[in-house]
């Protein structure tokens, strides 16, 4: 038997164990044993087990590590001065895509992956034990194939997005490019791979070349997420959920319909409140979709164009402040619902079994995370049990 170590004394733990209309699971005075990097007990502090190591967590809040089920981690430059030129009026667009294309294809394995490691020790100090990350700013089979393999080294949930944007030397060929998205790159990129991606909206891929990107995927063993109905509505997310696609992300512009679609399936709808805080676009009602039955997962999109935040607890705020989210709901969608959105029954829920991904925080309650927008919250942070920071 390895070592066991509890934490005790935790005054307000979100297990997101389903308690009749708790979704959060809340447990007050709450200890938590760690045994061999999973979670071994769960319970009242005065019942705890024995243990080697034992942490006094003075009263303060834990809940699950997050679960960042969508970003886009590997690119080179910025496009700060595209973000400032949006914050004088200017609307944001696809395209833009474009010129972190050229910077990406430009920077060496070593440029990407320093930066890669960047942001996931930025993602962990906020609380980010697990992360998605997608291709995209290669758009040519070798740069694609490089930035797969880069994310592959550092998390298995990697998504090939070859189907970002038609690059600009495919401009007015975008069935070309599909089909060497669908061919050569796919070949390529696949075996690093667990999902396929597509940017299903108007100045990126029309629902034909989308569905043609997606089934490619499937065939090819990848399962199936969407980029649609960021920019206004459109059918991709009734492609998405005739598909099967464990998520559609973005969803700024649903209409009743695809809110009705997504309530019926097992497609979960992943808010990205960064894209909208920076686009000066609307916020999605996330309280309609909820109330409608749909499942809703919160990530941060990390991206130099859209979404330039790694921060969950920053997207929480945003989602309780102007979406119609409680806090209980909105640490929900970080959690349990990242994890629903990536098919994974091992994270998101503290309870025992489950790999022991955890936050600690400097606070008595999640609702800080709300409560104090900006403040660093995060005490501490354990990774499959390890404590991950000093
Ligand atoms: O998720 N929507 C498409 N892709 C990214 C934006 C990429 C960019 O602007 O560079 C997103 O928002
Ligand atoms: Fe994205």
């Amino acid at each position: 038997m390895g070592e066991r170590m509890l934490i005790t004394n935790i005054g307000e733990l979100t297990t997101n164990v389903a308690d009749g209309d708790d979704l959060s699971g809340t447990r007050r005075d709450a200890a938590v044993l760690i045994e061999d990097g999973l979670i071994s007990w769960v319970g009242d502090a005065d019942d705890a087990p024995d243990a080697d190591e034992i942490l006094d967590a003075e009263g303060r809040a834990m809940i699950p590590g997050f679960v960042d089920s969508h970003s886009h981690l590997v690119f080179g430059g910025d496009r700060a001065v595209e973000f400032e030129a949006r914050m004088a009026g200017q609307k944001y667009a696809a395209g833009g895509i474009r010129s972190t294309v050229a910077a990406t294809r430009a920077a060496t394995d070593d440029e990407l992956r320093d930066r890669l490691y960047g942001f996931l020790e930025e993602m962990l100090a906020q609380g980010t034990t697990t992360v998605e990350i997608k291709s995209g700013y290669g758009l040519d089979v070798a740069t694609e194939e490089r930035l797969v393999r880069l994310a592959a080294e550092v998390t298995p949930e990697v998504t090939f997005l070859g189907a970002h944007v038609v690059p600009a030397e495919y401009a007015d060929r975008g069935d070309d490019y599909v089909d060497l998205v669908v061919g050569d790159m796919l070949d390529a990129c696949a075996p690093h791979a667990k999902w396929i991606d597509v940017f299903c909206e108007t100045g990126a891929f029309t629902v034909p070349q989308s569905r043609r990107v997606l089934e490619a995927g499937i065939a090819r063993g990848l399962a199936p997420r969407v980029h649609a109905s960021q920019l206004g509505p459109g059918e991709g997310v009734q492609l998405a959920v005739e598909l099967g696609a464990a998520s559609i992300d973005h969803g700024t512009y649903l209409t009743d319909d695809d809110v009705t679609a997504l309530a019926a399936s097992d497609t979960v709808l992943t808010l990205l409140p960064g894209v909208e805080f920076s686009t000066r676009q609307p916020y999605p009602d996330a309280r309609r979709l909820i109330d409608a039955g749909v499942a809703v997962a919160l990530a941060c999109d990390t991206n130099p164009g859209s979404s330039f935040t790694s921060s969950m607890p920053f997207c929480i705020a945003i989602a309780v402040r102007d979406m119609g989210m409680t806090t209980a709901e909105a640490v929900w969608a970080a959690t349990a619902g990242g994890a629903r959105a990536l098919r994974r029954d091992d994270i998101g829920v503290i309870a025992p079994g489950m790999r022991a991904d955890l936050v600690l925080l400097d606070a008595p309650t999640r609702v800080h995370l709300a409560y104090r927008p900006g403040v660093p919250l995060v005490a501490q942070v354990w990774k499959d049990g390890v404590a991950r920071l000093e």
